[in-house]
């Protein structure tokens, strides 16, 4: 059985959680989970339709089942929505079986990522780079409290910020804290 922690990405919409997650769980032979797939994979909807057809409350009652679920579980890389942090039971539950790593990103960043993607009902509308601004202010002391461990995730492509995460997760190891040590 896989005795190592989780991993657990938090970080603003966009900041790469789930590409970071899937290759770092390779690299590190760990399983990869997502809330939000595994939430739309249960609705039988996406995130966006939940939000639409149910209200966000309704979402975040179905995000914390999840974290209920995959925090009962060690040995995945589990990539979270970014609004995981809201919710304080949220986070004592994924810290009770996991490291956290904040995805820490600018709104240019954000921006950029997703200029054009139009599955996040948080930033549809006019300004979307306002609406990250003023979003990201809101949570960045929450990520920033929950963070055991934070990457900046400027400069670099996906393999660069991967073997970041890598360097800052072995340095946190090699304090004693915690192992996520690929398994021989
Ligand atoms: C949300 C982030 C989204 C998704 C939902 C709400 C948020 O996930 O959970 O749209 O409140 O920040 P990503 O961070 O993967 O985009």
């Amino acid at each position: 059985m896989d005795e190592r922690k989780n991993i657990v990405l938090i970080g603003f919409m966009g900041c790469g959680k789930t590409t970071l997650g899937k290759k770092l769980s390779i690299k590190l032979k760990y399983s990869f989970m997502d809330t939000d797939r595994y939430i739309e994979r249960k609705e039988g909807m996406s995130i966006s339709q939940i939000f639409e057809e149910k209200g966000e409350s309704y979402f975040r009652d179905l995000e914390k089942n999840t974290v209920e679920i995959l925090s009962k579980e060690v040995g995945n890389i589990i990539a979270t929505g970014g609004g995981i942090i809201k919710n304080e039971q949220n986070m004592h539950m994924l810290k009770e079986t996991g490291i956290i790593v904040y995805l820490k990103a600018t709104p240019e960043h954000i921006f950029r990522n997703i200029a054009n993607d139009d599955t996040r009902p948080l930033l549809q509308g006019e300004d979307k780079l306002e609406k990250i601004r003023i979003l990201m202010e809101e949570r960045r002391e929450l990520y920033e409290k929950y963070a055991d461990v934070t990457v900046d995730v400027f400069p670099g492509d996906v393999n660069q910020i991967t073997e970041r995460i890598e360097r800052k997760l072995e340095r946190y190891n090699e304090k004693g804290m915690h192992n996520t040590r690929p398994k021989s």
